[in-house]
C-alpha cells in the first residue's frame, strides 16, 4: 500500500551537489580547509570564502518594517510596484515592442515550474538542453512530461542543427511546443548566445508556429552576471520579431542578482504580439500561484524595488566587484586550462565553467579520481561543473593543470 499518487516517484532525491558538497565538508574538518578545493557549490562566496550577502541589498532589508514582512502581498501575482519594476529591471536598455505580463514566484524556480505545469499536459514533450541545470528534469518527471534534448553546442557555438531538428520532431508529434533556453551565463557551461543565434532561434520558431504554438522559456537566472549587462538585454530585442503564436516566458531571479537565494523572490515574465496571448496565460498563471504558493514575500518584492531604483549605483557598484571577481576566476582556470590543453565547454561568463568529457562513464571516474585528490566538483552531462562563483582566485590556480592530470 502506498499513500501518494499512483503516478508519485518513491526514489528519494538525489541532490548531486549537496552530497558532493558534503563529503569535501567532512574531508576539510580532516586534513584542514586549505588543503581541499570546493568547487561544488552555485552560490557567490568571496575570497575568504564566506557566502556573499550584498551590503546594498541587505542593509535596507533589515530596516523594513516587521509590518511590511509579516504583510501578504498586494496580491497572488506580486506587488503592482515590483511587477513594474521587474520589467523595467529585466528590459533595461532594450527596446523591446511586445505585450507583457509579470507574475512574481518564488525565485526562478518558481517561474520555470510554473510554466511547465500550465503549458503542458501530463504524457507531453519538454525540449531541454543536454547539459543543463538538474532542476528541469524533475520539474519535467514532477509533471509527468517526456523529455527531449538538443545538443547545445556544435563546436563552440550554439547548435542550431539539432535545436531545429529536435523541436520538428516534437512538433510533429504533439504540435506544439515547449522550450527551454538557459540564456545568456549558461548553467554550467557559462555560454551566452550571440544577437545572430537569438535571431535564428525566432526566425525558426515563427516557423514551427505555424503548426502550433510555441512556448519559449528564457532562463535568465545569471543574467546579471553578465559582462555587458546592456547588452544581455539588447539581445531580447529578437523577441520582437515572434510571430502571434510564439509566448515567451522570461524566467527572472532575484537569487542571484541580489544574492538573496533564501528570500524565494522571483518572476515569470511573459511576452507576446497579443495582448490576448499573456493575458491568457496571466489568467492561468495567477489561480496556479494561489494554489501552490499563495503569495510571495512582500518585503522581499519591496526591498529588489527599492535596491534597484533608489539604491541603483552602489547595488551596481557592490555587484560589478563580483562580476570583476568572477571573471579574474575565470581567467585563472581558463588560461591554465588552454595552456594545458585541458578541454572546457564554450564560456563567456557566469558562475560555472564545465570541463568537457567524452561520456559519462569517463566523467563519473575523473569526478571520482578527483575526489580521491581533495577536489570536489559537480557531474553534469558530459562534464565536470567547476563552480567559479564559490572558489577563491587562489584556489582557482593550479585547478585545471590538476584536473588535466586526472584526466590522464
Ligand atoms: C539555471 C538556473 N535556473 C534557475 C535557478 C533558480 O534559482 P532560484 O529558484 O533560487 O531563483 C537556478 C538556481 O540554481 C539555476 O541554476
Amino acid at each position: 500500500m502506498t499513500f501518494t499518487r499512483k503516478v508519485a516517484d518513491l526514489v528519494p532525491i538525489v541532490d548531486t551537489v549537496f552530497a558532493v558538497a558534503e563529503l569535501a565538508k567532512a574531508d576539510a574538518q580532516k586534513i584542514g580547509a586549505e588543503n581541499v578545493v570546493n568547487a561544488t557549490i552555485g552560490s557567490l562566496f568571496d575570497e575568504k570564502g564566506e557566502l556573499v550577502a550584498y551590503k546594498s541589498v541587505f542593509d535596507h532589508y533589515n530596516q523594513i518594517a516587521n509590518t511590511t514582512k509579516a504583510k501578504y502581498a498586494a496580491s497572488f501575482v506580486g506587488n503592482d510596484s515590483y511587477r513594474e519594476q521587474v520589467y523595467q529591471w529585466v528590459s533595461q536598455g532594450a527596446n523591446l515592442n511586445l505585450y507583457h505580463r509579470v507574475i512574481a514566484t518564488p525565485g526562478g524556480s518558481g517561474a520555470v515550474s510554473m510554466t511547465f505545469a500550465n503549458i503542458l499536459d501530463a504524457g507531453e514533450t519538454v525540449i531541454l538542453p543536454n547539459i543543463a541545470w538538474g532542476s528541469y528534469k524533475l520539474m519535467a518527471m514532477q509533471n509527468n512530461f517526456e523529455v527531449t534534448t538538443y545538443s547545445l553546442f556544435e563546436e563552440d557555438h550554439f547548435n542550431l542543427t539539432s535545436f531545429k531538428s529536435v523541436c520538428s520532431e516534437v512538433l510533429n508529434k504533439q504540435k506544439k511546443l515547449l522550450i527551454v533556453i538557459n540564456d545568456p551565463c549558461h548553467n554550467p557551461t557559462g555560454y551566452s548566445m550571440t544577437r545572430k543565434e537569438w535571431d535564428e532561434v525566432i526566425t525558426f520558431l515563427n516557423e514551427c508556429s505555424e503548426i502550433g504554438p510555441v512556448v519559449l522559456i528564457d532562463d535568465i537566472a545569471y543574467i546579471d552576471y553578465a559582462y555587458d549587462i546592456p547588452q544581455s538585454r539588447k539581445v531580447m530585442e529578437s523577441f520582437n520579431n515572434i510571430s502571434n503564436n510564439v509566448l515567451i516566458s522570461v524566467a527572472f531571479s532575484c537569487s542571484k542578482t541580489c544574492t538573496s537565494y533564501g528570500l524565494r523572490c522571483g518572476a515569470a515574465l511573459l511576452l507576446s504580439k497579443t495582448e490576448g496571448g499573456v493575458r491568457e496565460v496571466e489568467i492561468v498563471f495567477e489561480k496556479y500561484a494561489r494554489a501552490i504558493w499563495s503569495n510571495i514575500p512582500n518585503a522581499a518584492m519591496d526591498n529588489f524595488t527599492w535596491v534597484t531604483t533608489d539604491n541603483y549605483f552602489s547595488f551596481l557598484s557592490e555587484k560589478q566587484d563580483y562580476i570583476d571577481l568572477l571573471k579574474q576566476r575565470s581567467d585563472v582556470f581558463l588560461d591554465e586550462a588552454k595552456k594545458v590543453s585541458l578541454p572546457v565547454y564554450p564560456y563567456h561568463e557566469g558562475f560555472f565553467v564545465t570541463v568537457k568529457c567524452k561520456d559519462n562513464t569517463e566523467r563519473d571516474e575523473i569526478h571520482q579520481r578527483l575526489i580521491n585528490h581533495h577536489i570536489y566538483t559537480v557531474k553534469v552531462n558530459l562534464g565536470i561543473r567547476v563552480a567559479i562563483c564559490s572558489l577563491s582566485v587562489n584556489k582557482t590556480k593550479g585547478l585545471a593543470t590538476a584536473i588535466k592530470m586526472l584526466m590522464e
